[in-house]
């Protein structure tokens, strides 16, 4: 060996190696073949058996030359050489020293470099020995996680104490590519080495660990799936046993798929769903799902379609046939009928019956259907309040199923059926979505060409569906909505359209209905009036069908005990036999004119209603209560109302400050029916002021209209419905706004005949038609003598 200390430069033989690195106390193999090299391999086993090791920068080039290498290598000792069958040899060196090439000589065809030793020695300090241990651990760890170093030259390298031989030890034993490894060799300063081994060594800590995460997470999911493949073919053979090919169902549900006429995106989804059906194992939850998927999707009508009776003579006639009177509406249906036919998407072409219970919109729209030659379906949204229940849940949902549109029209089985969307007005909204958003989608017919149900996720053609909404009031479904409606109004019947009904209609349907002949039960029609004035109260005639039905039944039963020779006539004598005690007796007729009292007219669900209001004066302080169920904007009335009597107390023949000593309450009775609106306005005011003067009114004069501060009487809605009301409990003189008049020619003239009609514009006019005295002969208020107790300190305003 050359000396140290004087660091003599010393020519070695050299053999440029290919991606390879060898740091000194480094045992390595590698096989030598190139001619150079093995020269030089010889030149050192005849000698000192010292080689000098360099990299060559591009490990492509055969033939490097000096300027191919780098400068820095390893001095090595050659431990063994043998010469292999293939003329290679295989060596095993064992690196001493790293040195510095100074020159390179090229005589005998091999290299020989004159070298200069590196001579660092990193000085002990606690520094030095602290980073020694951390290289130590991130090394072992390293270890751990890497299977590629074999442990024992771990053992070996973590004997090790000094810097500088240790870090060579462990850069010799990290997996990097060559160009890092040289980096390392370049350094002699040990300690500027640790700290870089320190760096690489936490950067493939990070790499392994990730990597050992993924193997970890791969190898699992292997065996999951490797699992279930197994059980699978297990599964598939034992079906086959029980003979049970699966294959069949397949191929079934691919036929259904392809017969059921699918637009070409449905029909691709049909099937990739098919496809991923197959995948799964049969019994699976998963498969039940989507095997109930491609169920819905097959069953839902995609192209039948039902064949359209386009003569308008014909529906006519059945329009005739089904219903008595609604002449108007009728010829409505048939106009509407004749438009759908000449235009193809005709505009806001969604037809709303509005009316009261019972006067014919479900049946109306049944026959509508009957004579357009459509199937017929119907759905109820009353009380519908999630858009779900339109519109579906996603199949990711346990128990998903499409929402009502879709099962119905699964239900009609055709794409053009009649469509009842009963009781749109009862929809309500809350935080699980707008059902009425949803139903837009459905009734626009701009949008339904591509409606889209969750469950189905495909885009589903609704434009051929005849939809027909009903409803009992207009005002509780939203704008949006009521705009792509054509709405028709049916506002109830009069005695004699009810009688009608029942002679032509009803009767005959329940005698069918309870299994008795014409002979059987005959109805007279003073039998049937007296059972629509007493035992039936209301617009429709669905509780005279269920009283007629009550008779029926009643001998029914005595045909099954007495024999087929029953004859029964129903009278106004008999009724009572067959449906006890009358419900409602006229009442109206044993009243008498009170003071206090005053009868309104109003427009509710269920049609119109006599609302008879009550006024009561009692000792106080000047408040006016209002009870009865009443709403914001009646209560407003009443206010307003009393207002006016105050302005006008003069007028009354009442003192000034009258209210400051009495209370006022109001209550309309009439059950719990929730009662709003402007239209009781003069009501109100008529009875506080009869109360206050003691003039009785007339009990056979009804009103309805608004009032103003001043006392002007404004239009209200509804006048058809109050009329026939009124009508309906004898009452003779109805008052109402001047600017109602117009609609009186809506008013069927049997009940113009009965009826005497008083159109106002003031207040002053009203208290003349609805006080039995005229307003002078007012007798001085009752106001009680007040106690000093109750004298109210400051003028208060009125609150109720
Ligand atoms: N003009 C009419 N001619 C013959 N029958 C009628 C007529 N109007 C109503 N009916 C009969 O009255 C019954 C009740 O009618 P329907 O069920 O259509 O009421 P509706 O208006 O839909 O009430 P609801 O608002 O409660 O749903 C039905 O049996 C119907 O045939
Ligand atoms: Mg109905």
């Amino acid at each position: 060996m050359f000396n140290r200390e004087k660091n003599d430069p010393k020519r070695v033989p050299m053999m440029p190696v290919r991606e390879l690195v060898i740091f000194p106390g480094q045992m390595n193999p590698f096989i030598v073949g190139r001619e150079g090299s093995v020269r030089a391999l010889e030149e050192a086993l005849a000698g000192d058996k010292r080689i000098f090791l360099a990299t060559q920068h591009d490990a492509s080039i055969d033939d490097p030359k000096p300027e191919d290498i780098y400068t820095v290598g390893t001095i090595a000792n050659i431990v063994q050489s043998v010469k292999l069958p293939d003329g290679n040899i295989r060596v095993l060196v064992e690196g001493v020293e790293r040195a510095k090439i100074v020159d390179i000589s090229t005589t005998e065809g091999f290299f020989r470099a004159t070298l200069k030793l590196v001579p660092v020695k990193s000085e002990p300090s606690p520094e030095n020995e602290q980073l020694v241990r951390r290289v130590r651990e991130l090394f072992e760890q390293y270890v751990k996680l890497s299977q590629a170093v074999n442990y024992d030259t771990v053992i070996a390298a973590a004997r090790v104490e000094d810097p500088g031989q240790i870090s060579d030890a462990i850069a010799a034993n990290v997996t990097l590519p060559f160009e890092e490894k040289q980096e390392l060799l370049e350094m002699f300063d040990p300690v500027e080495r640790l700290n870089q081994l320190a760096k690489i060594l936490d950067v493939e800590l990070e790499k392994l660990n990730v990597e050992r995460n993924i193997n970890s997470r791969v190898k699992r999911q292997m065996e999951r799936a490797q699992k279930e493949y197994y059980l699978n073919e297990k599964m598939k053979a034992i079906q086959k046993e029980l003979g049970r090919g699966e294959k069949n169902e397949t191929d079934e549900l691919k036929k259904k798929i392809d017969s059921a006429g699918m637009p070409k995106d449905v029909h691709e989804k049909a099937i990739q769903e098919l496809k991923r059906l197959e995948m799964m194992p049969p019994m699976s939850a998963e498969s039940t799902v989507s095997r109930n998927y491609l169920d819905w999707l097959i069953a839902v009508p995609w192209k039948k379609k039902s064949k359209e009776i386009r003569d308008i003579a014909v529906a006519e006639k059945i329009l005739e046939e089904d219903h008595y009177g609604l002449d108007k509406i009728k010829e409505r249906i048939l106009e509407y009928l004749a438009v759908r036919q000449l235009v193809k998407v005709p505009k806001g072409s969604i037809l709303c019956f509005v009316g009261p219970p019972g006067v014919g919109k479900t049946s109306l729209a049944n026959s509508i259907g009957r004579a357009t030659g459509r199937k017929f379906v119907r759905v109820s949204l009353g009380g519908v309040r999630d858009e779900a229940e339109i519109r579906g849940h996603r199949r990711t949902y346990i128990g998903a199923l499409p929402g009502q549109i879709i099962q119905m029209m699964k239900k009609a089985g055709t794409i053009n059926p009649v469509f009842v969307l009963d009781e749109v007005d009862k929809m309500s909204m809350d935080f699980r979505g707008d059902p009425s958003a949803a139903l837009m989608e459905v009734l626009d017919p701009e949008l339904n060409d591509a409606f889209t149900d969750h469950y189905l996720d495909v885009e589903y053609n609704l434009s051929q569906v005849m939809f027909i909404c009903t409803a009992n009031v207009l005002h509780t479904i939203p704008q949006p909505l009521q705009d792509r409606m054509e709405v028709i109004r049916l506002p109830g019947y009069t005695e004699m359209e009810k009688l009608e009904i029942a002679k032509r209609f009803l009767v005959k349907k329940q005698r069918e209905a309870n299994g008795l002949s014409d002979a059987n039960i005959v109805f007279t029609d003073d039998g049937l009036r007296h059972i629509i004035r007493h035992y039936t109260h209301e617009s429709g005639v669905r509780n005279l069908e269920r009283e007629i039905a009550n008779c029926c039944r009643k001998i029914s039963r005595r045909v099954v005990k007495e024999g087929k020779e029953v004859r029964v006539e129903v009278t106004p004598a008999t009724v009572s036999e067959y449906l006890g005690i009358m419900k409602f007796r006229e009442i109206w007729k044993e009243k008498k004119n009170e003071i206090g009292l005053a009868i309104g007219l109003a427009w509710t669900e269920v049609g119109g209603q006599v609302l008879v209001t009550e006024a009561q004066i009692m000792e106080g302080k000047g408040r006016l209560t209002l009870t009865g169920k009443l709403g914001d904007v009646m209560q407003e009335s009443g206010q307003a109302a009393l207002s006016y009597v105050r302005s006008r107390s003069a007028n009354f023949g009442l003192p000034k400050d009258f209210y400051r000593h009495i209370d006022i309450h109001m209550h309309v009775p009439e059950g719990a029916i929730p009662k709003d609106g402007p239209s009781a306005g003069i009501t109100i005011c008529t009875a506080i002021v009869s109360a206050l003067t003691r003039i009785p009114t007339r009990v056979d004069v009804a009103m309805t209209g608004e009032i103003t501060l001043r006392g002007n009487v404004l239009p209200i809605g509804g006048i058809k419905e109050k009329l026939l009301a009124a009508h309906r409990v004898g009452i003779r003189t109805v008052i109402i706004p001047k600017d109602n008049e117009k609609d009186l020619v809506d008013i069927p003239a049997e009940i113009l005949s009965v009826l005497t009609v008083k159109p106002v514009e003031s207040m002053d006019e009203v208290l003349e038609y609805a006080l039995e005295a005229p307003l002078h002969t007012a007798v001085p208020p009752p106001v009680p003598e007040v106690s000093a107790v109750f004298e109210p300190k400051e003028d208060k305003s009125l609150t109720n």
